[in-house]
């Protein structure tokens, strides 16, 4: 008995912890997969209505939410910090008129939005194009009044928002991450 409740607890514990990663993350992560316990978590901040920003950079979160007056909204996935196997980079443009930012693993989406006077502000995280290794799809809207791009792993939220008065439009899938909570079914 007191080994069971051992093991239990430990999974428990296990289960708890943000960065522990799902079997399916782990079942082929020596061949093709990105370390899942590199992944880092995607801050998700917004200026209610007008803007919406993410990063893996706590500093960003500080700095806007102390200074430009953003509402932390948590974390939204899980990223690589860094190149992975069978991940690509995940670019970041930036509006400096409308403070909108995209976010795109496409080289030719980046250059078009750089030809149209958007920022180059780097490379946000590495990603996959594809759902492999855990990943799940990272859904992409965009609503031109306010011009905000949002994204979602968020089935539900997507849906909803698709169907609402909002006005968003559907990007289709920015690409796969890593779940927020790696003891949810895959
Ligand atoms: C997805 O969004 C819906 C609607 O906001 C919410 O009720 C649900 O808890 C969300 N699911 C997850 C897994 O966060």
């Amino acid at each position: 008995m007191k080994s069971l409740f051992t093991v239990a607890f430990a999974f428990l514990a296990f289960c708890a912890s943000l960065f522990a990663s799902t079997a399916a993350e782990n079942a082929l992560a020596p061949l093709t997969c990105g370390d899942p316990s590199d992944a880092v978590p995607w801050y998700f901040m917004e200026v209610a209505g007008q803007n919406i920003y993410y990063s893996t950079a706590i500093t960003d979160v500080t700095n806007l939410v102390g200074d430009l007056a953003y509402t932390f909204l948590g974390i939204a996935v899980r990223v690589f910090p860094t190149q992975e196997r069978s991940t690509v980079p995940f670019f970041h443009l930036q509006n400096d008129q409308t403070s909108d930012n995209i976010y795109t693993t496409s080289a030719t989406a980046r250059e078009l939005a750089l030809e149209e006077g958007w920022g180059d502000a780097g490379i946000a995280a590495y990603i996959y194009t594809s759902q492999i290794c855990g990943g799940v799809p990272l859904y992409s809207l965009y609503q031109s009044v306010d011009t905000i791009h949002f994204y979602t792993i968020n089935a539900t939220t997507y849906d909803a928002m698709l169907a609402g008065t909002g006005g968003w439009a559907d990007l289709g899938i920015a690409g796969y991450v890593l779940n927020l909570n790696p003891c949810a079914p895959d």
